[in-house]
C-alpha cells in the first residue's frame, strides 16, 4: 500500500530546520505509524485520547462498523461508551490542564486594514460560557439545532463552541448564501434559532446580512414552521445608543449609512444584551462519542444539499491530529487559514483543529484583493504567520498579478505552505512553492471533503518527498483504494474512482434526516467502499493524484480525460492563469474539448495565442486532447468557495441559455460576459 521507497529525485524536501523538531521526522517514520494505524488502530488511537479530557472512558471496540450494503444498514461507531464535550477539550482543558488561558487563541483582522482584536484563551472561554448561558435563557436543550448565520467575526467561533458545549447541533451556513439557500438549510435541519449579524463588508460591499435572514425566516413562516429567535449581533452597528459599551469586537472603522437592520420584537433579540447578564460558568453537556456535533450542507454537483453529519469524540480527535500532523503544529506557531468557517476547512481547521491544539489563529473576515493585492502577505507579516492554508483558486487569483505585490512584504516567518479545494495543478504549486515560499516550505496538498471531516491523502511535511500536483498519501486510519468500473481494485500504476475500504474517527455518520441518501450517495456504487465521487491515477511511485469529480471527465472517442489534466496543460501556457475544460458532443469523437481561458493580467487574447495552446495541450497530453474549441474567458463560474461550476460551462459550450440552478453562483455576472465572448465556430 505504502511503497517502501520514494523517489528522492524530482521531488521536493523540506528544509532540515523543520525536519529537526517534526512530529513525524521522515518516510520511514510515517510508513511505521501508518503501519500501526491500520494494524493496532485501538492503540494508535489510544495513544492520541490520552491528551484529551474524557469524563468517562470508552468501553467498546475504538471503531465499530459496516461498509457493505449487501450486508445491512451502514454504520459508523466510535469510541462507544466514552463521554466528553469538545468545547471543554478546546478551551477548559488547554487553560487549566496546559496553562494557556493567556495565550491568544485569534487574532482577529477586519475586511478594514486595521480593524483588529486579539482574544486569548480565557477570555474566549467566558464569551463562549456566557452565550452559553444565552442559549440556554432561549430555551436551547441538548440536541436542539441552532442555524448560524455570521461573517467572519470571533462570535461566530463563541457561537458554534457555545452550542457544542451544551450539546447543541449547529448548522452554520455560510454567510454569502441567498435567503432561499438559508430557508432551506434552516428547514431541513428543524432549526429552533437563527443566529447572525447586522451586517458586514466584503471588501467595498455591504451585506446587509439580517435583510437577508429575515427574508429566510419568513419564508420559514411562509411554509408554516417558524423560527421561534433571532439572535442578532451588532457588528456594524455599534454606535447605535442601546449597545452595551463593552462589547467584544472594536467598532467598524467603517461608516455604514445604508446599513438596513429590520427588528421584530416578537423574534429578534439583541446578542449584546442578552450576553451582559449571563454568567461567565456554564458547566459542560457531558456528550457520548455519538452525539451530532454540527451538520454542514454541501450541495455536491446536483440536487438539493446534503445536511453531513459530524459527530463528537471521532471528529475531534481527527482534526485534532490532522492539524498537528498536516502542518506540524509547534507552540509558538501563528497559525491561519484563510477558508470561510462556512465552510468545513474553516470547522476542523479554524475553529476545532487549532483551538484542540492550544493554537494561535489568525482569523480574517476580509478578501485577499481588498484594498490590494498585497493583502494577504501584509497580514503574514504583520502576524509573522508561520502556518498558512488556502486554496488554488486564491493562489491562481493572485498569480494573475505577478510576484511584486507579494514580494512587497516578508515572509520570511512562513515554514508550511497548504492548500485545498482542488487539485493544484504544477503550475501554481511551483509559483506557491517558489515566490509565496521562497523555496523554503514544503506545501501540503491536502484532498479531503466536508464528509471526511478532516485530511485523507496528504504529505506530511517533513516526512513526505512532495510533487507538485499530488495529494501522495494517505493520512494515519486512512486506506483508499483504485477501482475501475466493475469495481475491481487496481494495483500499481492505473486510475479509476478513488475510494476508501474502512472508516477513519472523523468520516461522517449520515445525512441529517435522511439515512438512505447517505447510502446510496457514498456506499451503493461500490460495495463495502465508502466512494468520494472523485476520479484518481496513481503513478510508478505510489503517489496519488486526483484528477477531478467523476461528473466532470470527458470522455473523447472512447478516452476517458481529466478535466484537471488538460487544464494543467492549458496554465502551464505563461499567459494563462486559470482553465476550465467542458465536453462538446460531437458527432465523431462523441465528446470534444471546449476550454475557457482566463489570462494573466495585461495580456491580450489572439488566435496566435489560441493556437499555440492548442499546440501545448497536444504535446503535452496527446493529440486525442486537442482542444476543439476556445475561448477568452476573462471570468469564470465560481461557487461561493472557488469551485470551477463546468455544468454552466457546459451549457455556455453548447450554447444552452437554461442554466438550471444558479444560486450557489458566486458572481452571476460574469454569464453574459461567458456567452458574449463564445468561440464564434461552436455553433
Ligand atoms: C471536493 C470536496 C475539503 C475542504 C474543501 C472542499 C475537491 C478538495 C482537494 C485536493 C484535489 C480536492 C475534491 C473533493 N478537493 N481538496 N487537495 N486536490 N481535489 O470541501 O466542498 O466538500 O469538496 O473538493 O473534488 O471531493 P468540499
Amino acid at each position: 500500500m505504502i511503497p517502501d521507497k520514494v523517489p528522492q529525485e524530482d521531488v521536493y524536501h523540506a528544509p532540515q530546520d523543520l525536519v529537526k523538531g517534526a512530529h513525524v521526522p521522515n518516510f520511514e517514520k510515517y510508513k511505521e505509524l501508518y503501519l500501526k494505524s491500520i494494524q493496532s488502530p485501538e492503540e494508535f488511537w489510544g495513544d492520541i485520547a490520552k491528551d484529551f479530557f474524557w469524563k468517562t472512558k470508552h468501553t467498546g471496540k475504538f471503531l465499530d462498523y459496516n461498509f457493505d450494503v449487501t450486508k445491512g444498514n451502514i454504520y459508523i461507531q466510535c469510541m462507544e461508551g466514552a463521554t466528553t464535550n469538545i468545547c471543554y477539550n478546546a478551551l477548559d482543558w488547554n487553560i487549566h490542564q496546559r496553562n494557556l488561558g493567556d495565550k491568544v487563541a485569534f487574532y482577529w483582522e477586519g475586511n478594514e486594514p486595521g480593524d483588529e482584536l486579539k482574544v486569548t484563551y480565557r477570555e474566549l472561554l467566558h464569551q463562549v460560557c456566557k452565550f452559553a448561558n444565552v442559549l440556554k435563557s432561549v430555551g436551547v436543550r441538548k440536541g436542539d439545532r441552532v442555524s448560524i448565520y455570521m461573517p467572519m467575526v470571533v462570535e461566530l467561533v463563541v457561537a458554534m463552541l457555545a452550542c457544542a458545549r451544551i450539546g447543541a447541533v449547529h448548522s452554520i451556513v455560510f454567510a454569502g448564501f441567498s435567503a432561499e439557500s438559508l430557508f432551506e438549510r434552516i428547514m431541513d435541519s428543524q432549526c429552533s434559532l437563527l443566529i447572525t449579524a447586522d451586517g458586514f463588508y466584503r471588501g467595498d460591499k455591504l451585506i446587509s446580512l439580517k435583510l437577508i435572514a429575515d427574508d429566510a425566516l419568513q419564508r420559514c413562516r411562509d411554509k408554516g414552521v417558524p423560527v421561534e429567535k433571532c439572535i442578532m449581533l451588532k457588528h456594524l452597528s455599534k454606535e447605535q445608543p442601546d449597545s452595551p459599551a463593552a462589547s467584544p469586537s472594536p467598532p467598524a472603522k467603517r461608516p455604514c449609512p445604508d446599513l438596513q437592520v429590520p427588528w421584530n420584537p416578537e423574534v429578534d433579540l439583541c446578542w449584546h444584551t442578552l450576553v451582559d447578564g449571563a454568567s461567565e460558568e456554564c458547566e459542560p453537556e457531558w456528550c457520548a462519542s455519538e452525539d451530532p456535533l454540527f451538520i454542514l450542507y454541501t450541495s455536491g454537483s446536483t440536487g438539493k444539499p446534503k445536511g453531513v453529519l459530524h459527530t463528537v469524540s471521532g471528529y475531534m480527535l481527527y482534526a485534532a491530529t490532522t492539524f498537528k500532523l498536516v502542518f506540524d503544529y509547534q507552540p509558538d506557531d501563528v497559525y491561519w487559514c484563510t477558508a470561510d468557517i462556512g465552510w468545513i476547512t474553516g470547522h476542523s481547521y479554524i475553529t476545532y483543529g487549532p483551538l484542540t491544539n492550544g493554537a494561535t489563529s489568525v482569523l480574517f473576515e476580509g478578501l485577499p484583493t481588498y484594498p490590494d493585492m498585497s493583502r494577504m502577505w501584509e497580514i503574514v507579516d504583520k502576524y509573522q504567520v508561520t502556518k498558512f492554508y488556502t486554496a488554488p483558486t486564491a493562489i491562481r487569483l493572485l498569480m494573475k498579478y505577478g510576484s511584486a505585490p507579494v514580494q512587497k512584504f516578508r515572509r520570511d516567518s512562513l515554514k508550511v505552505l497548504g492548500t485545498v479545494g482542488e487539485p493544484i495543478n504544477p503550475e501554481a504549486w511551483q509559483w506557491y512553492y517558489s515566490v509565496v515560499g521562497e523555496k523554503k516550505c514544503p506545501v501540503v496538498d491536502t484532498f479531503w471533503q466536508t464528509e471526511t471531516g478532516g485530511h485523507v491523502l496528504t504529505p506530511l511535511p517533513a516526512a513526505t518527498p512532495m510533487k507538485p500536483g499530488s495529494a501522495t498519501f494517505p493520512f494515519f486510519g486512512v486506506v483508499p483504494a483504485i477501482l475501475n468500473e466493475s469495481g475491481e481494485e487496481l494495483e500499481g500504476p492505473s486510475e479509476g474512482y478513488l475510494v476508501f475500504k474502512q472508516p477513519w474517527p472523523g468520516i461522517m455518520r449520515t445525512v441529517y434526516g435522511n439515512h438512505q441518501r447517505f447510502e446510496a450517495t457514498y456506499f451503493q456504487k461500490f460495495p463495502g467502499y465508502y466512494v468520494t465521487g472523485d476520479g484518481c491515477r496513481r503513478d510508478q511511485d505510489g503517489y496519488f493524484w486526483i484528477t477531478g469529480r467523476i461528473d466532470d471527465m470527458l470522455n473523447v472517442s472512447g478516452h476517458l480525460l481529466s478535466t484537471a489534466e488538460v487544464e494543467s496543460a492549458l496554465v502551464e501556457h505563461p499567459a494563462v492563469s486559470e482553465a476550465a475544460v467542458v465536453g462538446r458532443p460531437h458527432p465523431v469523437k462523441g465528446e470534444s474539448l471546449y476550454c475557457f481561458v482566463t489570462l494573466i493580467d495585461g495580456v491580450a487574447y489572439s488566435t496566435t495565442l489560441e493556437t499555440e495552446l492548442k499546440q501545448q495541450v497536444r504535446e503535452k497530453i496527446g493529440a486525442i486532447a486537442t482542444p476543439d474549441y476556445m475561448q477568452n474567458a476573462p471570468g469564470l463560474p465560481k461557487t461561493r468557495s472557488g469551485k470551477i461550476m463546468r455544468r454552466v460551462l457546459r451549457k455556455i459550450a453548447r450554447n444552452e441559455r437554461d442554466l438550471g440552478d444558479v444560486s450557489t453562483l458566486a458572481d452571476s455576472s460574469v454569464i453574459d460576459q461567458l456567452f458574449n465572448n463564445r468561440c464564434p465556430t461552436a455553433v
